[in-house]
């Protein structure tokens, strides 16, 4: 057998994120609580590091945690783990935002990273006073990155007077342990393109079937190469259900979806019951409900029903299969280019250590093996998923 090369798309390095979760709540298993439960916390954030997880995201919503005061606790619980911090743009002044992020980069000794989220529905950004419409919130975003910057760069004061923030005699701010921070776009508007592409560093993405992530991706390099700036890294974020077998991961799916979608409707779950049920009005959403009708199963391990069952108000799409299996349709999203892979269970706590256990190891070996030889291992060819012959997720979950 002859192996398919390696496609000049290809990441050649891959890095592991998941979301913080603060206490045992999850879509699967709702329990009463919107508060930390610190020792789940403390074991949910140090078992990421113990592992391998490289990023934790720290989300942010009307009603969420401070995912800034959240980030400070990541990084004095762990070493190596850098933690993303959501942040809305209208929730701070850049310039005590540009503080607040260079003091988390030097209490990590540089492992700070900011996600800004420009905010994907009009209600919840009414919750805290803000009436812009999207594109204009993302013309504000545009303009808050600038000012980050310059603010942990400049060495004079400097005063600033934009359309949407305007200050005089600032500076020089604090400065990042480093030299900058990483800054990533979360949003698939066609403003979430143009900002990300011109000023972000990482450009973001829920899971997608692989031929739609790879045109995306172009998009996005395009306007970087047009505004000749280096191109951005590429996250992508799925929500995997792994078992021993295939056949044991599809049914243990199929379970998965009827218990998220009874906590979808019955509201009890976080940012779920913040979204609503009507037709969402980001853009990412509305493409994860328009991939989950023309399909359930895309490509080796994609699956929709988990968006389709929670109107896509999150990271929803899983891939299903045995560790190898999910593993080899992670290098296959790395083969279209993606190099921050977000992998988080809706069994959370369980599946971040099985994923370190059995998943994050065979990505990365693949990776060790091309880099030595040059050429591909044998996981992708050796765990088809649906790509088999006659595949049938109904037939194999037992439902036909
Ligand atoms: C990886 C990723 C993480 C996200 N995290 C958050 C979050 O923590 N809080 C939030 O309100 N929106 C979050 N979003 C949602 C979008 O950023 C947000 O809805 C966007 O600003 C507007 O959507 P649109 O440009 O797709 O229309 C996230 C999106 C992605 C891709």
């Amino acid at each position: 057998m002859t192996a398919t090369p390696i496609p000049p798309t290809a990441a050649r390095q891959v890095e592991f994120i998941s979301l913080s979760h603060l206490n045992p709540s999850t879509e699967l298993d709702p329990i009463p609580t919107r508060g930390i439960d610190l020792a789940y916390f403390r074991r949910y954030v140090r078992t990421l590091e113990e592992a391998g997880y490289d990023y934790t995201l720290l989300p942010y919503g009307s009603s969420s945690a401070d995912s800034f005061v959240v980030a400070s606790a990541v990084g004095q619980l762990t070493e190596r783990l850098r933690p993303i911090v959501a942040v809305r743009p209208n929730t701070a002044l850049p310039q005590v935002v540009a503080q607040q992020l260079a003091t988390l980069d030097q209490l990590t000794e540089g492992r700070a990273v900011v996600h800004l989220i420009s905010g994907g529905n009009d209600a919840e950004q009414a919750r805290h006073g803000d009436y812009l419409p999207k594109a204009r919130r993302y013309a504000r975003t545009s303009e808050f990155i600038d000012i980050l910057r310059r603010s942990w760069t400049e060495t004079r004061p400097f005063d600033h007077a934009g359309e949407f923030f305007r200050f005089d005699g600032f500076g020089p701010g604090f400065r990042p342990y480093g030299d900058t921070i990483p800054i990533s776009i979360g949003g698939q508007s066609d403003e979430a393109f143009q900002v990300g592409g011109r000023q972000a560093d990482i450009f973001s993405f829920w899971g997608e079937p692989l031929a739609d992530l790879r045109a995306e991706i172009e998009r996005v390099h395009a306007i970087a190469d047009a505004a000749n700036r280096p191109r951005q890294r590429i996250w992508v974020t799925f929500r995997p259900i792994i078992d021993r077998t295939d056949e044991l991961a599809w049914r243990k799916a199929y379970d998965y979806a009827a218990r998220i979608g009874a906590t979808f409707e019955a509201q009890t779950f976080g940012r779920q019951a913040l979204m609503g049920k009507g037709t969402p009005q980001n853009r990412g959403s509305q493409r994860a409900l328009e991939f989950a009708s023309r399909s359930e199963v895309y490509d080796r391990a994609l699956w929709t029903r988990t968006a389709a069952v929670t109107n896509a108000g999150g990271a929803s799409t899983a891939l299903v299969g045995t560790p190898e299996t999910v593993a080899a349709a992670i290098v296959d999203y790395i083969d279209v280019g993606a190099d921050l892979v977000s992998i988080r269970g809706y069994d959370t706590l369980a599946d971040a250590r099985d994923y370190g256990r059995h998943v994050l190891p065979l990505v990365r070996q693949e990776l060790a093996h091309r880099a030595a030889t040059g050429q591909r291992g044998t996981l992708q060819a050796e765990h088809p998923g649906a790509l088999a012959p006659g595949f049938d997720a109904d037939a194999l979950a037992g439902v036909r």
